[in-house]
């Protein structure tokens, strides 16, 4: 499928998604979050695509945050779908059976920082800057933002960010545990790639199961968690990839996982 906002490309078992607004500093409006979710929709049943690169053109950003001009109008009513909107995307992404990997490339602001919380991983350029400036707006971030940064950098961090809005350089983005890695610009596609190639060299039943019981663990108590583990490793243990992930380490020889 061919976006407008988007350009999209799948090689080597990666599934490319580029945000395509760089006039705008890739602005999500509304056109775009559809169009999102009309990629993670198409790449999500494709055998093809076993990972997916999220990233945003230009060097400047990789998200800027949602299209402003498209919110000025909300009330009360508007705001909330608005917000729905978001979130569905950014559960869509969190829960994606497959690793999603932000390289974020720049400005990440708002609905940008949002859509990276959401991914799997985020790599970060040494320029890329975060932040959830909503409240300078007079508004709350809306995509997740509130609940999200707080569960990856903690309470205290999460408030300190949200509440002042103010941006956080690359370097104190992964001192917080906001970003897992920063690479030079030039370097940040190409370490996303041997990253997304590094997992997808696993068992792909195994990788969603493990996305669904780290996702749906974390939203519950400790010990419902660890039943839910236990209820999913089982079912992998049920499965072809196991049985042939344990015999190639006997056999000295490398896996040939076939998602079954
Ligand atoms: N929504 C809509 N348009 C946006 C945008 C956003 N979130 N962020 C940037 N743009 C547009 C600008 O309006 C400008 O468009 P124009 O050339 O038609 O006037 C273009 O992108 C370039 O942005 P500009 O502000 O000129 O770049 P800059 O380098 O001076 O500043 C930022 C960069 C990121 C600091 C600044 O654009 C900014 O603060 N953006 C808004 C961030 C934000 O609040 N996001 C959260 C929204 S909830």
């Amino acid at each position: 499928m061919t976006y407008k906002n988007l350009l999209t490309k799948k090689s080597d078992g990666i599934g490319w998604i580029t945000i395509n607004r760089p006039d705008k500093l890739n602005a999500m409006n509304v056109e775009t979050m559809e169009e999102l979710k009309a990629a993670f929709l198409e790449f999500e049943p494709d055998a093809e695509v076993r990972a997916v690169i999220l990233t945003g053109s230009g060097e400047k950003a990789f998200v800027a945050g949602a299209d402003i001009s498209e919110f000025v109008h909300l009330d009360a009513e508007l705001g909330r779908h608005f917000s729905r909107k978001g979130q569905a995307l950014t559960r869509l992404i969190e829960n994606f059976p497959k690793p999603v990997i932000a390289a974020v490339n720049g400005y990440a602001l708002g609905g940008g920082t949002e859509i990276a919380l959401a991914c799997h991983i985020r790599l970060a350029s040494e320029s890329a800057k975060f932040g959830q400036p909503e409240v300078k707006l007079g508004i709350i971030p809306g995509y997740g933002g509130t609940q999200r940064l707080a569960r990856l950098v903690g309470k205290g961090k999460a408030m300190e960010l949200i509440l002042t809005g103010r941006m956080v350089e690359a370097k104190e983005a992964a001192e917080i545990g906001l970003v897992n890695k920063i690479v030079p610009a030039t370097e940040l596609l190409s370490a996303a790639e041997a990253l997304a190639k590094e997992a997808i060299k696993n068992g792909p039943l195994a990788i969603a199961y493990s996305i669904e019981a780290i996702n749906r663990g974390l939203d519950g108590k400790l010990d419902e968690g660890l039943e839910l583990e236990a209820e999913i490793f089982g079912r992998t243990c049920a499965t072809e990839d196991f049985k042939e992930g344990a015999k190639a380490f006997l056999d000295k020889r490398k896996p040939d996982f076939h998602g079954r």
